[in-house]
């Protein structure tokens, strides 16, 4: 099928057909990132190194008569493609584009994707957000309707049963972008899957194959999205990792064989290379920490799993409770506080009243209290700079539950609850859903705790935030098999 706009292209005489195509340079996974509010990072694999990789944009889906290029076409061991970035600058604000990377335009079958750049600071539109946290492959390497030996049925899907990805594909129209802050397909349950009988065993020497396998499936399964929504991504364990594989985990005590931990595998490899988040923009560090400004809000990533600083191991450094060896990803002393504090002070409230922080790991949670899924030294780092520069609302996943609680400062509540609180709310909803579903809350449920779901609900859900005003926020639960939001709250702050 020839599409119509391919048609135009050619017409236009725009591109210069010089290869034809070939498999190897098939494209896929692609996926955004804003790169400021004139900005877009355009990112998509190849099983072929790209000399030149190259996106050709426009305002018109005919008329792609503009293109950017970059260098980017980078690859870690084990992996089975390129990882090919593209940073197209000088686009104007709040505006639709049409985009093609160069090799799917030789490919009869491609009309164009879009995007629509990001709003300026301060524009007083109403406008929603989609976050996940926790979310995995789905289908038949994940979470389908089985699972393997020990995984409660509370924790499938059931058959027909709408999942999250497609959930987020069906509401599309209803958020700007995705917010993903960590723990993204959950490739390293590779051996998970094969131990518990879910997945055939393969030598340990193949088992690399299904876990860029399962991470290629991923990325696959949320292009429809990933491909028209930018899609901001955030740390988490599951990123470092050889969790369920070859490790000591020193919490669960189990130790599996250490020779399982694959290259590809370590030290976030995969997430470093597959994804360009925008901290040059930010004066952030790589994937890991970043800002950015979105209409009337201030969003910033945080990373809980590597360089908190101040002389505490965290979570995924080597000697951190999860065990994974990974980071420090900067050498600055105290890099990661030192830049959210500047980047906290620097905040303009006038235009953007709203600032958000996502970091994987929870403080607050009725939860056991064990170091596996609080991170206190999280709290120790950031709580005080969120106390201090009035940050609005904290989100987290990494235990597989949901939890919306009352705003808290230093553990005690707020008395003025959503009604202009002084502290910053507390949101944990990390049952987007992956391979082996969700995890308890502890029941009684903690005195802050204001609505909770866990595996007893068998409801996997995410989470939209819609910015009304400079006063109003709404934080929504959307269970993703029936679209219904099974919890809303409004957050109101007086501003000046
Ligand atoms: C392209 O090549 C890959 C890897 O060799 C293969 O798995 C895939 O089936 C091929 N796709 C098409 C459309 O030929
Ligand atoms: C591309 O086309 C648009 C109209 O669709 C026009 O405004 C713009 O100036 C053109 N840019 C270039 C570089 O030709
Ligand atoms: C890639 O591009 C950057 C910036 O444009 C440049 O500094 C660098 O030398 C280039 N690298 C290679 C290998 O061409
Ligand atoms: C794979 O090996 C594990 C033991 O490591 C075993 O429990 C499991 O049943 C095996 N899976 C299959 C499909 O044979
Ligand atoms: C860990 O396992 C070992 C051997 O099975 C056992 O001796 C030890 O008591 C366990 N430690 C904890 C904290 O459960
Ligand atoms: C480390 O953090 C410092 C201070 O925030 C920053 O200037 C520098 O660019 C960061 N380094 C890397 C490698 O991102
Ligand atoms: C992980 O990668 C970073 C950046 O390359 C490096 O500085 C650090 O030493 C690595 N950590 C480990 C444990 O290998
Ligand atoms: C803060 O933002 C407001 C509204 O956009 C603007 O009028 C003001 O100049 C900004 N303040 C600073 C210090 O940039
Ligand atoms: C967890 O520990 C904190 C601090 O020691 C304590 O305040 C809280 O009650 C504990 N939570 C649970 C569920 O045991
Ligand atoms: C599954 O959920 C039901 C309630 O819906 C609960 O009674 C049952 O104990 C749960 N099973 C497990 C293994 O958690
Ligand atoms: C979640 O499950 C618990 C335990 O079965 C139940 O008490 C609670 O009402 C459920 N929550 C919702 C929103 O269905
Ligand atoms: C802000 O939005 C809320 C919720 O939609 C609404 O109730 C309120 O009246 C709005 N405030 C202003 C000043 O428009």
């Amino acid at each position: 099928m020839l599409c119509f706009v391919y048609a135009g292209l050619l017409a236009a005489g725009v591109v210069q057909l010089a290869h034809a195509a070939t498999n190897n340079t098939i494209n896929s996974q692609l996926r955004l990132a804003y790169a400021g509010d004139t900005g877009m990072y355009v990112s998509w694999n190849t099983f072929e190194k790209l000399a030149r990789p190259t996106v050709h944009y426009g305002l018109l889906p005919n008329h792609l008569n503009m293109t950017a290029s970059s260098n980017v076409s980078v690859t870690y061991p084990t992996s089975l493609t390129y990882n090919n970035h593209v940073k197209i600058t000088g686009l104007k604000p709040d505006t639709l584009y049409y985009y093609l990377p160069e090799h799917l335009l030789h490919m009869n079958s491609h009309c164009p994707y879009t995007f629509i750049t990001g709003r300026p600071a301060g524009n007083p539109a109403e406008f929603s957000v989609a976050v996940v946290v926790d979310l995995g492959t789905m289908g038949s390497q994940g979470l389908t309707t089985y699972a393997g030996k020990g995984v409660s049925e509370n924790n499938t899907l059931s058959p027909g049963e709408i999942n999250t990805i497609q959930s987020l594909e069906k509401f599309k129209g209803g958020y700007d972008f995705v917010w993903h802050p960590g723990d993204i397909a959950y490739a390293d349950y590779w051996l998970k899957e094969e131990i518990q009988g879910f997945l055939p065993n393969t030598t340990i020497a193949q088992g690399f194959h299904v876990y860029e396998s399962i991470l290629n499936d991923f990325y696959d399964e949320f292009t429809p999205i990933t491909a028209y929504k930018p899609y901001m991504v955030g740390p988490g364990n599951h990123e470092a990792n050889c969790d369920n594989g070859g490790y000591t985990d020193k919490y669960h005590n189990i130790t599996y064989d250490v020779s399982i931990c694959i290259p590809g595998q370590t030290n976030f490899t995969g997430y470093r290379n597959h994804f360009r988040m925008p901290s040059a923009e930010s004066g952030g560090t790589g994937n890991f920490w970043y800002s950015f400004d979105h209409g009337m809000t201030h969003f910033v990533q945080v990373d809980t799993e590597t360089d908190l600083g101040h002389g505490f191991v965290a979570p995924d450094e080597p000697g951190g409770v999860e065990g994974e060896d990974s980071g420090p990803f900067n050498t600055t002393i105290d890099a990661q506080t030192k830049w959210l504090e500047a980047d906290l002070a620097s905040v303009n409230r006038t235009a953007t009243p709203w600032v958000i922080v996502a970091g994987h790991r929870p403080w607050y949670l009725s939860n056991a209290n064990d170091s596996g899924t609080i991170c206190w030294t999280c709290k120790d780092v950031f709580e005080p700079l969120y106390i201090k520069y009035g940050v609005d609302l904290v989100l987290s996943g990494h235990a597989h539950v949901y939890e919306r609680q009352n705003p808290l400062a230093n553990g005690i509540m707020d008395p003025a609850g959503l009604n202009n609180p002084k502290a910053p709310w507390y949101i944990t909803n990390g049952a987007a859903g992956h391979y082996d579903g969700l995890d308890n809350l502890q029941y009684p449920l903690m005195d802050y705790s204001r609505f909770g779901l866990d595996t007893l609900n068998k409801t996997y859900g995410w989470s939209k935030l819609t910015f009304h005003n400079s006063t109003h926020m709404t934080h929504e639960f959307v269970a993703s098999k029936s679209g219904e939001v099974l919890d809303l709250a409004t957050l109101y702050k007086a501003r000046k």
